[in-house]
């Protein structure tokens, strides 16, 4: 009877070796039937029970009795066990706005007023910071309902201006200094990765519309030319509008889906934007994360009319890139950017960071853009470069610009910007630059005959 007994435990010991999701199912279920009595018991909270006596004594067979009274009905329950949560969930209810919000609904110019003071742009930029209210209460009157909440979301606007005030100004400056005689001498301004185009869209509204030909929007999210956003891109109503309303933006904006990690898609961009303008670019670059900072440096080296380049990165390299290479080369002089000295663990996930204290981190981004502004061609005395902080945030160490302007420009050349002759290998999508993806041609569908 026994060896009986030994011999079914050890079959289902073996059982739950091979399966242990079936016996934490089992240990589910009979927690469940059985409720708390299947729990350990917990030490009595009652302040009437006795005090453990220090000699060791019998662990009684039934636990002492929970004096429920003792509970403050303020304590809050803590689980034990998430997995046994039978609550029901809490019911729908809708989501009440922000105090903000509604607050940027009723008077956005005061508010945004509000947002600002006590920030870097209200300390530095004043007039800058009064002036963009204004905008906002312009954009709030001109748009509908759903985009200007959309507009404001999240605080995304209040902390994107104050942290771009200084490329604001500094844009301003170089573009009252262009001298413009016709259409052709007209500055247009590339805005990389530019996220939702908070930056465009102040620069749309606070630069001379004489001056300025147009804003582009260069960034992965946009949907392409000819296509419906989806779901995974960004909304671009407040661009290009919805539902047959339009914001008539001073200087036009566009939007351009380019992912500037791919090469042939950098390319296109100086078949397609760069040698097709004669008059100066300005490359602005906020926040890139990673090696985007490169990309943006390489696009100022490679093309020879872009006057202006204001790069502000953001995070590190990924640490991977130590194990594939030793050094980034960047720029005709061969710029090298040890891997080891700028690369790091840890990344942003959901606006939070999970890696590495960051504060270890800013010898290391001092570093990166001590590099990054020495991998800018000097091309024999035409470029001068800068490094400078401007703090901005004033809890982190992300305060670095890197300022660098071209004395002389020339066109353009595409040979020259991409170093190689078209069709690129993975030029597919037609229309991303020519919405009528006639005559430009470099990747026009092919149509049978
Ligand atoms: C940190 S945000 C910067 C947004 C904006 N410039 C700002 O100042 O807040 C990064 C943006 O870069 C875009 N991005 C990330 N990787 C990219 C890539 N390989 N090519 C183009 N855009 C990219 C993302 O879609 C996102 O909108």
């Amino acid at each position: 009877m026994r060896s009986r007994v030994c011999k079914a435990r050890a079959e289902a010991r073996f059982s739950n070796y091979l399966f242990p999701a079936r016996l934490t199912l089992r240990r589910r279920l009979s927690r469940r039937v059985m409720g708390n009595a299947a729990r350990k018991p917990k030490p009595s909270t009652s302040v009437d029970a006795p005090a453990p006596a220090s000699a060791p004594t019998r662990t009684p067979t039934r636990p002492p009795a929970r004096d429920v009274s003792a509970a403050a009905p303020s304590t809050p329950r803590v689980s034990v066990d998430d997995d046994d949560d039978d609550t029901p969930p809490a019911p729908w209810r809708e989501k009440k706005q922000d105090v903000a919000e509604l607050e940027a609904i009723a008077d956005a110019e005061a508010w945004l007023h509000r947002e600002l003071s006590g920030m870097a742009i209200s300390r530095d930029y004043p007039e800058l910071a009064s002036r963009c209210a204004a905008v906002a209460a312009k954009w709030k009157r001109g748009m509908p309902k759903s985009v200007w909440l959309r507009v404001i979301k999240g605080g995304r606007l209040v902390k994107e201006l104050n942290e771009s005030a200084p490329v604001i100004a500094r844009t301003m400056k170089y573009v009252d200094a262009l001298r413009v005689s016709g259409r052709e001498d007209k500055a247009v301004i590339v805005d990389l990765c530019s996220g939702f185009g908070y930056l465009a869209m102040f620069l749309s509204e606070l630069l001379p519309e004489d001056k300025v030909d147009e804003i582009v929007l260069v960034d992965k999210m946009w949907a392409a030319f000819g296509t419906t956003p989806m779901s995974h891109h960004m909304n671009w109503a407040h661009v290009r509008g919805e539902d047959g309303w339009k914001y008539e933006w001073p200087i036009k904006l566009s939007t351009r889906k380019v992912d500037l990690k791919d090469y042939a898609q950098i390319n296109q961009m100086a078949v397609h934007l760069f040698s097709r303008w004669n008059g100066p670019f300005i490359v602005l670059g906020i926040h890139l994360c990673g090696t985007l900072s490169i990309k943006a440096v390489e696009m100022f080296n490679r093309c020879s009319n872009v006057k202006h380049l204001i790069l502000k990165p953001c995070c590190l390299p990924d640490f991977s890139w130590t194990y594939k290479i030793e050094h980034f080369e960047v720029g005709s002089h061969k710029h090298k950017i040890p891997t080891k000295d700028v690369c790091s663990k840890g990344k942003w996930k959901r606006n939070k960071w999970v890696g590495p204290p960051r504060h270890h981190l800013k010898l290391k981004f001092e570093a990166w853009n001590d590099h990054l502004c020495r991998s800018i061609d000097d091309e024999d005395g035409n470029i001068t470069k800068k490094l400078q902080e401007i703090r901005v945030q004033e809890r982190h160490f992300q305060n670095l610009f890197i300022f660098s302007d071209r004395e002389r420009t020339r066109k353009c050349i595409v040979r020259e910007a991409t170093g190689c002759t078209f069709p690129t290998p993975s030029g597919t999508e037609a229309g991303r630059w020519a919405p009528t993806g006639s005559g430009f041609g470099t990747h026009v569908r092919r149509v049978a005959a």
